[in-house]
């Protein structure tokens, strides 16, 4: 998803636009989950747009086109990634070897043929584990929230939470890794690197499913009438939505002006958090669909009961960012993308 958004975004900001990804999203979730339908869009739609289907884990792949475009290259968005908490426990190498060792080789690539190229990289809040479980929650009828006594109750949670000693899921462990690498090729090498640990990133692009794509999915069960399952903490687990747009417009500021090594929380802020029940009732209210679900009462290792990211430290740096998607624009956006879809499978 926030891949194929940053290739429309700056498609008519750089003259060549080069897309790596191996579609490796349907082997961890399935066809449903594939992305290929996405980068069969960019290559119509982007004439200067060339995709690579290469693994980041595949070093002589990755060198083959770092070498092709050498110092040409001046900007890297790394979002490849094997997402999901629950897949991560299913294949630890694969996934670590993905998240972990895939950074590192496109952090050396970059080092190696492109050094003055800025390097994004998406991060997730699922590097503090589970140490945001252990703030002061309050249950409220729809959602939790934590303790209006906290400082963390008004802006949400910041950088400065401890990334240690703490549950993080194989997944939130292996993305550490990639996170620390990136920092530190940014402090050590002086490359020009930012990590952005992603708060709920989503849009109407995102190929959503059971393991990864929250929001996206959860849409297309209502419009489809496939059953939801909810996964503890009585649905009132709490989670802030941003729009790839909003992500991709971060990265633009960061660019222009980046501080190698600097780490943001990137998400949809106080404004934009909702528990599963209040998306809920929301799709409800958008489009009258009511989503059919059922509740297991076993939470997801690694799920986080209520997170909402602190946007003060990008917004200090970069005050010409501001979030442009309310929740309600996002929700608004991704029905009539689920509803269009849905329609054409009928015709088909
Ligand atoms: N979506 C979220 O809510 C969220 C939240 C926090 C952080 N993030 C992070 O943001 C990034 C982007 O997330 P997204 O939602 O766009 O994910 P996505 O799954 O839509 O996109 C990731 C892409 O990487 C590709 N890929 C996976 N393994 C690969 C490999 N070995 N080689 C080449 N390509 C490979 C997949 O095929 C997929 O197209 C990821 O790093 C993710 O961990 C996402």
């Amino acid at each position: 998803m926030i891949g194929s958004e940053s290739v429309m975004f700056f498609s008519d900001k750089f003259d060549k636009i080069i897309g790596i990804d191996n579609n490796m999203r349907a082997y961890f979730f399935g066809d449903n989950a594939s992305t290929e339908w996405n980068t069969k869009k960019l290559s119509e739609r982007i004439p200067n747009f060339k995709h690579y289907s290469a693994d980041i884990r595949d070093e002589k792949a990755l060198e083959k086109v770092f070498s092709e475009y050498g110092t040409d290259i001046k900007l890297i968005i790394h979002t490849a990634a094997q997402p999901s908490h629950d897949w991560a426990a299913r294949e630890p190498i694969t996934d670590f070897t993905v998240n972990a060792n895939g950074t590192l080789n496109l952090l050396e690539m970059t080092r190696k043929h492109c050094p003055d190229a800025t390097f994004i990289f998406t991060s997730t809040n699922k590097v503090y584990g589970d140490t945001p479980n252990f703030l002061p929650l309050i249950e409220l009828e729809n959602r939790w929230e934590i303790d209006e006594s906290h400082p963390y109750y008004k802006e949400g949670i910041d950088e400065k939470m401890s990334i240690d000693q703490t549950k993080h899921s194989l997944f939130g462990a292996s993305k550490v890794a990639a996170d620390v690498l990136v920092q530190e090729y940014g402090r050590y090498f002086g490359m020009k690197s930012g990590i952005f640990r992603g708060g709920c990133l989503t849009g109407p692009n995102h190929s959503g499913t059971q393991l990864h794509g929250f929001l996206a999915y959860l849409m297309k069960c209502a419009i489809t009438g496939e059953q939801y399952t909810i996964f503890g903490y009585k649905g009132k687990q709490v989670r802030d939505q941003i729009h790839s747009e909003d992500v991709v417009r971060a990265f633009e500021v960061f660019i222009k002006n980046p501080k190698p090594g600097a780490v943001y929380n990137l998400g949809g802020g106080r404004g934009n958090s909702a528990s599963i029940l209040e998306c809920i009732d929301l799709i409800k209210e958008y489009s009258g669909h009511q989503v059919k679900f059922t509740y297991n009462d076993t939470n997801r290792i690694g799920d986080h009961i209520c997170y909402m990211s602190d946007l003060s430290r990008f917004m200090n740096d970069y005050p010409d960012w501001k979030l442009t998607y309310s929740l309600e624009k996002i929700l608004k956006e991704i029905i009539e993308a689920q509803e269009k879809l849905a329609r054409v499978s009928q015709c088909d």
